[in-house]
């Protein structure tokens, strides 16, 4: 059994706000073997990007703060470091790609240069010798005309191309550990897979570990090994991909399962979940999922479920599991 690169233990990030304090992550836990490709689902507004940005120390503070949990990366927990040794952790041995790479990507400088700037980081080479390993990178990720492109400003390139460029970034710091959040949202299908493929290949190449974050579980299915389903700031199932796809346990996966559009068959409407995610704090009392839950029992609106441990390595937060025992955590 490979170890794991990075443990969340019981992470808790509010932001405080004029209307109260917003719990966006209540006490979520996740890690990730070395190595892994994990894959972090849920609608919008369940708390993925929070997470992801506590674990970078990239919360804005005000009106952010974490107030509880431990992140340990190689045995020390990031949230005692320094920001001075926070950014060296970011874009060296983690490194991050976001839906939108304009808000990575520096606008004044040209690719060539910040690809160059991340290499230098990390080989002890001249400037030439970096321009020349930056288009070798960009070939890498399969960038057309990359001699040309090197010279280009990222407004210059389609978000396709800029996600390249992200990932051609993130494979020159050779990380322990990419974390991408919705890499492939903004992008047409056909890019989407090609962005897919690149990870798979950086994951194989430099056993880079991936978390993914992402709304769509079919993505998850392309490429994750182990997928944690958030909802309202929780984990609320978690186990191999094989598993969650094909024996989904808790009501709101399999709801987000049953939401996938299916090959080879024509639906007149493609089945959404009714209701929308809960405000972060708005439900005080009992399970988050119970207002669009329909296995809802009585116990449900009253007590808050535990995650418990089903079967092997396989986790749910519902009462269904709860009453049949199990060993919670
Ligand atoms: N800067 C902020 N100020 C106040 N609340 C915030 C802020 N950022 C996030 N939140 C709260 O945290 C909750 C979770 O947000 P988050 O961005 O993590 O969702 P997400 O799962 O990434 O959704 P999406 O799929 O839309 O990206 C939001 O519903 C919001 O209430
Ligand atoms: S605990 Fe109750 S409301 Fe929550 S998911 Fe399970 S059955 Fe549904
Ligand atoms: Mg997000």
């Amino acid at each position: 059994m490979s170890q794991p690169i990075l443990e969340v233990r019981n992470l808790q990030t509010h932001f405080f706000t004029d209307n109260g304090e917003i719990p966006a992550v209540d006490n979520v836990s996740i890690s990730i073997n070395e190595g892994e490709i994990l894959g972090v689902v849920g609608e919008s507004g369940c708390g993925k990007s929070v997470t992801s940005l506590s674990i970078m120390g990239l919360i804005p503070n005000p009106p952010g703060k974490i107030v509880g949990g431990e992140i340990i990366f190689k045995n020390e927990n990031l949230l005692r470091f320094s920001e001075k040794k926070m950014r060296a952790i970011r874009g060296n041995d983690v490194a991050m790609i976001f839906q939108e790479p304009m808000t990575s990507l520096n606008p004044v400088y040209t690719i060539g240069d910040q690809i160059g700037e991340t290499i230098r980081i990390h080989k002890k080479v001249n400037k030439k010798r970096a321009r020349e390993l930056s288009i070798n990178m960009l070939k890498k990720v399969g960038i057309p005309r990359a001699e040309q492109i090197v010279n280009e400003y990222p407004h210059q390139l389609s978000g396709g191309m800029r996600q390249r460029v992200m990932i051609a970034m993130a494979m020159s710091c050779e990380p322990k550990l990419l974390i991408a959040d919705e890499p492939t949202t903004a992008l047409d299908v056909t890019i989407q897979a090609q962005i897919l493929d690149l990870m798979r290949q950086l994951n194989k190449e430099n056993e880079t570990a991936i978390m993914l974050i992402t709304h769509d579980l079919g993505v998850v299915a392309e490429i994750c090994d182990r997928v944690v389903v958030m909802y309202g700031g929780k984990v609320v199932e978690e186990g191999d991909v094989r598993t969650i796809m094909k024996k989904p346990q808790h009501p709101y996966t399999k709801g987000l399962i049953r939401s996938l559009p299916k090959l080879h068959q024509k639906e007149e409407r493609l089945f959404s979940i009714p209701g929308n995610v809960p405000k972060p704090g708005s439900i005080l009392y009992g399970c988050r999922f119970a207002p669009r839950c329909d296995e809802v029992l009585d116990i449900c609106s009253n007590k808050d479920p535990e995650l418990i441990e089903i079967t092997s390595g396989h986790h749910c937060r519902c009462f269904h599991f709860e009453q049949e025992g199990g060993h919670s955590r």
